[in-house]
């Protein structure tokens, strides 16, 4: 029997975590002996949306094609892993709407938190007026109302996040419940 594919959609501000928790959950998949493929979206931009830049018309447009390749992977059994900023929800509505088994996962973490850890030196750069555009800073983050899935990153370790997201899933009938051995 093929195994239920989905869709686990990631979002949150830049830096609260998004990839970090997204390639622990693809290991774990994989010693559960599941396909995986993660769409995330600093690799996005290299490739799939290069042509792209941060005006509201393109970041729908990023989302609006990451979720058609996710639609793919997910209804062959696959599991698609989704980690881009994705910020308006009327974006992620849209990719909930096409995508069959879809999870949105939100990463909540405060602003203040993300400017702190600073992980790629962009929200020093952006505070100082030198990217435009910038989630958060200079663009709108809007927050989810109705996420399957929210873990706070700066109240639990990625490795609590990842346990949480897991249990969810079987919750929500997604995975099978682990028998023991
Ligand atoms: N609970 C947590 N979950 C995820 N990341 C965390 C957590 N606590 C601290 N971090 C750190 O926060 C940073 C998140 O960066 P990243 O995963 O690249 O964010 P994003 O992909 O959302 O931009 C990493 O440096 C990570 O080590
Ligand atoms: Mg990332």
């Amino acid at each position: 029997v093929q195994e239920t594919g989905f869709t686990l959609w990631f979002t949150g501000l830049s830096g609260s975590g998004k990839s970090t928790i997204a390639n622990l959950l693809v290991k774990r998949f994989e010693e559960m002996g599941r396909y995986v493929e993660l769409l995330d979206g600093d690799e996005v931009r290299l490739n799939l949306t290069k042509d792209l830049g941060f005006s509201k018309e393109d970041r729908d447009t990023n989302i609006n094609r990451i979720a058609f390749v996710a639609k793919l992977l997910s209804r062959n059994g696959v599991i698609a892993i989704t980690a881009a900023i994705s910020p308006y929800s009327e974006a992620r509505q849209r990719a909930r709407g096409q995508i069959e088994n879809f999870v949105e996962v939100y990463v909540s973490a405060p602003l203040k938190v993300c400017i702190d850890r600073d992980v790629k030196g962009l929200y020093a750069k952006a505070l100082a007026g030198e990217i435009p555009n910038f989630t958060g800073v200079s663009d709108p983050y809007e927050v989810p109302t109705d996420a399957e899935i929210v873990v706070a990153s700066h109240e639990q370790t990625p490795d609590e996040s990842v346990e949480f997201i897991l249990r969810r899933l079987a919750e929500l009938e997604l995975l099978r419940e682990r028998v023991a051995a």
